[in-house]
């Protein structure tokens, strides 16, 4: 979604902030922009357009020295991706150049109260917060206007402004969307994500809803709505840049596929110790005392909350469910008496989720987030939070934070399970055979070939394969555009039976023994239809005409194997089809507005 770098310093902003936007590229865009100050002549220069940062690097004048810069990319919600809606926009003349994420709920209102008349060059919600900001300071301080306009937003900002009268300054403004401010010993950056400073700062202030900065310099003050200063921990930035480069693979999404069977051991070597998990009490005392836990996510992590119901369930014995954060935190049901909220959230940034943290918390319930992003919104502003230490993860399609999520999800239940599974050993074994399978990619992209070649494609499967279905179905339709979807298999017949026609691809998972007959039959149901069926199998529940069998592990954690095929065949299907992989059509890895 939307990224925003800027910068003030003595290093040349142009290429920090142009480096710091190809670093926010994974969370999904379809414009960009940059200003530039001109530090010799002392003027403004505003580049931007629809695409990519390669075409915005191509339109950027590199002829002068610049110390000063915001820059943007842009997913698009008020207005089509084009030039006029691309960021930074200005004020009505000139003075105020910005960058925005977020949603304004109200600018219509702002506008027909504060700026009847006013004539605006773009469709966005964000071109009235320059204008505003421009009205205000001809009666107040700069500072004062912006925090006038701020009391006045409705909605989620993270802001980057520059003021043309004023080229020592830079300002920030936070509500809701994410932003914080790297700290160097050349400059000062602004960015709506971390990634973006690695390579130029080693410290960073995450910033909290409703402050303003202003930077003067080399100095800056944290301010709240009124003026008063603002308390900040100031962090250090560890994410190594080696991470986030893509080295031998093609892509991303392949180097992550390939990087769970050592994000798994890291799992095992951060939280277990002697056998034993080793998670703080707090955690531990929150499960035992919930008498139902309320999984809370969007997209691929809600498809590791649904087998994540099953682990609660059938390991530690405690009620669960799983609900659509957007659908949740509008639409409550009725509750248990002592819920415990658990949010897993790959970025700890999904605007859906923390609508739903921030009224639950505000009824005094329990949450515990689980992410990959340890210095997240949800991480810092739940009760409790666990990592799940898989790295930087780029492609915008998720791989290797699903698998990951479910290890972690097994590892809290174990803490509170009759020890019947040794975990440690189960998780081992699937680390291993994760190997297994990721050495037959080559024959997995030959099976592609021959199979998906239609415009639809189904999975099918039962119990806990139905999850992984819905996941496999989720991954081949993000990236290869191919309509897919993932059905229980006993519930295609009453139905979506009527949509199988000769060749129409259905892929099956079964790793479940009492239940894989059942989809088996499913699976002769629609093969006598002209179905061309693949199936994913593990070894004890296999037919000899199986195409792909995987290992036996315990059955709650078999999705973390039988997903594995799935990820490779969505990664070759959009191969194929010469799409782009790491930043499929409009998406985006990180959904900052609801
Ligand atoms: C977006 C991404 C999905 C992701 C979902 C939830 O829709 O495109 O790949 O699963 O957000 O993201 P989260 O960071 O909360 O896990």
């Amino acid at each position: 979604m939307c990224g925003i770098v800027g910068y003030i310093g003595n290093k040349d902003a142009r290429e920090i902030i142009l480096n710091g936007l190809e670093k926010l590229e994974y969370r999904g865009y379809d414009s960009a922009g940059i200003t530039l100050r001109n530090n010799t002549a002392d003027t403004f220069n505003v580049y931007k357009d629809k695409g990519r940062i390669a075409h915005l690097k191509s339109i950027v004048d590199y002829s002068y020295d610049s110390g000063l810069g915001i820059g943007h990319t842009r997913w698009a919600t008020h207005g089509i991706p084009n030039y006029a809606n691309s960021h930074p926009h200005y004020s009505k003349d000139s003075r105020f150049f910005i960058v925005h994420n977020g949603v304004i709920e109200n600018y219509k209102e702002l506008i027909a109260t504060y700026l009847q008349g006013s004539v605006f060059a773009s469709d966005t919600d964000t071109e009235v917060i320059a204008h505003l900001i421009e009205r205000f300071s001809a009666k107040m301080s700069v500072s004062e206007a912006i925090r006038k306009t701020m009391s006045l937003l409705e909605g989620s900002y993270a802001l980057a402004i520059i003021d043309r009268d004023n080229p020592h300054k830079m300002y920030a403004a936070k509500n809701k969307s994410p932003l914080l401010i790297g700290l160097s010993d050349h400059g000062i950056i602004v960015a709506s994500d971390v990634m973006a400073c690695v390579g130029y700062a080693k410290e960073y202030i995450p910033l909290d809803d409703k402050s303003f900065v202003e930077v003067d310099g080399a100095s800056y003050k944290i301010k709240d709505i009124i003026g008063k200063p603002m308390e900040h921990d100031v962090k250090e930035i560890d994410i190594d840049a080696s991470n986030i480069e893509k080295g031998e693979y093609a892509h991303f999404m392949l180097k992550e596929i390939n990087e769970q069977p050592g994000v798994i051991r890291n799992i095992l070597q951060r939280y277990f110790k002697d056998g034993k998990v080793t998670l703080n009490g707090p955690i531990k005392e929150a499960l035992q005392e919930t008498d139902r836990i309320y999984i809370i996510a969007a997209g691929t992590s809600m498809n590791a909350g649904f087998v994540g119901k099953q682990i609660f369930e059938k390991m530690a014995n405690i009620p669960t469910e799983v609900h659509i954060a957007s659908e949740f935190a509008y639409n409550m049901p009725l509750l248990t008496k002592n819920p415990l909220f658990i949010f897993i959230s790959q970025s700890g940034e999904t605007a859906d989720l923390r609508a739903v943290l921030v009224n639950i918390k505000a009824k005094g319930y329990r949450s515990l987030t689980i992410t990959n992003v340890k210095t997240s919104t949800l991480a810092r502003e739940a009760d409790h939070f666990v990592e799940i230490m898989a790295g930087p993860e780029i492609a915008v399609a998720s791989t290797k934070a699903y698998t990951a999520q479910i290890a972690i999800l097994g590892i809290l239940a174990y803490g509170l399970s009759d020890g019947h599974i040794n975990l440690y050993k189960e998780l081992s074994r699937v680390a291993i055979s994760m190997e297994n399978i990721i050495d037959k990619r080559e024959y997995i992209e030959s099976l592609v070939k021959d199979y998906l070649t239609k415009r639809n494609c189904f999975y099918i499967g039962r119990g806990i394969d139905y999850y992984t279905c819905l996941e496999a179905s989720l991954k081949l339709k993000e990236i290869s555009y191919i309509q897919t979807e993932g059905f229980a298999a006993g519930e295609l017949k009453h139905g979506t039976i009527a949509l199988i026609e000769d060749n129409t691809p259905v892929i099956a998972i079964i790793s479940q023994r009492d239940i894989s007959k059942n989809t088996r039959s499913n699976l002769y149901e629609v093969k006598s239809r002209g179905a061309h069926t693949l199936v994913i199998s593990t070894k004890s529940v296999h037919d000899q005409d199986d195409q792909i069998i995987v290992d036996d592990v315990h059955e709650l954690f078999s999705p973390m194997l039988t997903v594995i095929p799935s990820q490779l065949i969505a990664y070759y299907a959009a191969l194929a089809r010469g799409n782009d992989i790491d930043k499929p059509r409009n998406l985006a890895k990180s959904v900052t507005v609801e």
